[in-house]
């Protein structure tokens, strides 16, 4: 099992943390984005469809497995669509924060391993997100992931990533680190090895004269790497952006969400 760094300390936390990922900007355009994907017979908003997984209809329309569903930044709003939801994560924490919000017996949740944790039933939408794909740090991992996404996919069935495009260009030559948030309140710096494709986050929080510290490892990964893992896993490129509300995606983006497709038949 890989290391769990979203432990009681973050999961609590979380959207403290990061309170620019709850903001109706953000969370909005993604849901509308997967939801469109998940099937145009997803039921009514707001009825508290039943959680997918476990029951989910053999072509899987109108059912999404999300992968890493922490505390339902997504799972939840969608789930309010009439989307069926199904969350996998190894963190037992963040989903202790899922289950404590209104709307939660709506989703169904399994905890273990994205990468090799099997659920029943098929799916129209599988999706990763926040960089999560990140958080399997060897390459064999990553493809696993893939292939686990495919084999919950019924045909034409949809796998989305949201994930940064690597940030080498602001590493001088020589240089292994560089700040990605210097606030008051928060400092984080990556601190690369360019040789094993491995990124450590470090972040400091400063809260009433106390400093908090935490680290996590990622494995970053290119465009051109995940499509390749999508061929090996029988998908292929279908659209990417360079965000939810489907904006163009240049070499000047930060980050894409990418959408891979299983054939229909
Ligand atoms: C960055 S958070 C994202 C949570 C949620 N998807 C969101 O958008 O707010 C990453 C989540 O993935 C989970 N996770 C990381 N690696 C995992 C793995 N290998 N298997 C299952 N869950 C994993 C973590 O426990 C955490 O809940």
């Amino acid at each position: 099992m890989p290391q769990n760094t979203f432990d009681a300390r973050i999961a609590e936390t979380y959207e403290e943390k990061w309170p620019e990922l709850f903001e109706p900007a953000v969370v909005d355009p993604a849901v509308d984005f997967l939801s469109g994907l998940a099937g145009a017979d997803a039921g009514p908003a707001g009825t508290g469809a039943a959680p997918a997984g476990p029951g989910a209809t053999p072509s899987g329309s109108g059912a999404a497995l999300e992968f890493g569903v922490g505390t339902g930044r997504l799972a939840l709003p969608l789930s309010r669509r009439g989307v069926r939801v199904h969350g996998i994560d190894l963190s037992t924490a963040m989903i202790a924060q899922l289950r404590a919000k209104p709307g939660a017996e709506h989703v169904g949740v399994t905890v273990g391993d994205f990468a090799t944790t099997r659920v029943d039933g098929t799916f129209a939408l599988a999706y990763l997100v926040r960089n999560t794909i990140t958080n399997l740090t060897t390459q064999d991992e990553q493809v696993e992931c893939f292939r686990n996404e495919a084999a919950h996919l019924g045909p034409g069935g949809c796998f989305v990533i949201e994930v940064y495009v690597p940030e080498l260009r602001r590493l001088p030559p020589g240089q292994t680190v560089h700040p990605f948030a210097v606030t008051p309140a928060h400092l984080g710096f990556e601190e690369y090895d360019v040789a094993a494709q491995l990124a450590v986050s470090h972040h400091y929080w400063t809260a009433g004269g106390q400093v908090e510290i935490y680290s996590s490892t990622h494995r970053y990964v290119w465009p051109a790497e995940l499509d390749l893992m999508a061929r090996l896993a029988g998908m292929a490129l279908h659209e990417r952006w360079a965000g939810w509300g489907r904006e163009p995606f240049t070499g000047e983006s930060r980050s894409h969400v990418s959408v891979w497709r299983k054939p229909a038949s």
